[in-house]
């Protein structure tokens, strides 16, 4: 084990996207375990209500670099980074491509993770961990998934590439990729999600990946597992199958 691994709590643990979903069943997760969390998110009345226990408030849109800014000068040291905030769109026409979404989709899944490892990267301590919340969906193409998709597929890359450059700074870096879980984010899908699981399923699996120091996790794995054997087949196979799933 990593000598840096031993005494997990009282750590601080800094997530963005802390406001619902995966990222507020974190919050509630790592505070229950005795962490020092820091809460981040676009709206202050929202973080005050729903993280009270949180070490510390920081209020920022992840594309805005300028108030990010402003949010670092109050954080001392990060144990723990997780960078999880994120949003999803369809491109329900590829002929008439919605660019604007396209653009929406990328911005706040991937360029703005380059403004918060600028911003928060160098607060990380030498033996602490930084976790990047990509998608089971870049196993392979899913339809209507062409901007979400291409966001985390560059997640992946980030991640992969980050892991061999902070070995030097005995910072790990764990991917995460996880498969359906029930968010306000899927709330919104109108298809079938296979083994769907709950925030704080999620948020249970992620900790004790974490706190294993993984470099990547992805659950539930007899979906991810079932997407990486699809992956393997022909695609017009797959293909087929997939956008069946995603149209009912
Ligand atoms: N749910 C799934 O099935 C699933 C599967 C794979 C990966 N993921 C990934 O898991 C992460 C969390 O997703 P979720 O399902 O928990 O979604 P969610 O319930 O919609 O939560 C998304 C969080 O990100 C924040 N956020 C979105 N855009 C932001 C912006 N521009 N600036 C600052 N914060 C922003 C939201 O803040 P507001 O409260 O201000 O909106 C919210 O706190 C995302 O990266 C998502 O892609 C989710």
């Amino acid at each position: 084990m990593n000598k840096f691994a031993l005494n997990t709590q009282g750590k601080v643990v800094l997530i963005t996207g802390a406001t619902s979903g995966i990222g507020l069943a974190l919050y509630l997760h790592y505070k229950k375990l005795g962490y020092q969390v820091i809460t981040c998110g676009r709206n202050k009345e929202k973080l005050a209500e729903l993280t009270p226990d949180a070490a510390m408030h920081l209020v920022f849109d992840v594309n805005d670099i300028s108030a990010i800014e402003m949010a670092t000068k109050q954080v001392v040291y990060i144990d723990i980074l997780i960078l999880n905030a994120g949003t999803c769109l369809y491109i329900n026409n590829a002929r008439q491509f919605d660019g604007k979404s396209f653009r929406e989709v990328i911005n706040t899944n991937l360029l703005a993770m380059g403004a918060l490892l600028e911003c928060f990267l160098p607060k990380v301590i030498a033996g602490g961990q930084l976790a990047l919340v990509s998608s089971s969906a870049t196993i392979l193409p899913f339809a209507r998934a062409e901007a979400y998709g291409a966001s985390k597929a560059g997640v992946d890359y980030l991640a992969n590439s980050l892991r061999i450059d902070l070995v030097s700074e005995h910072i790990d870096v764990c991917l995460i990729h996880p498969g359906f879980i029930k968010t306000p984010l899927t709330d919104k899908n109108n298809f079938a999600m296979p083994f769907l699981l709950t925030a704080e399923q999620a948020a249970d699996r992620i900790y004790q990946g974490i706190k294993r120091r993984k470099h990547y996790l992805h659950f539930p794995k007899r979906l991810t597992l079932l997407l990486k054997l699809l992956a393997f087949l022909p695609q017009s196979f797959s293909r087929l199958l997939l956008s069946k799933g995603l149209n009912t």
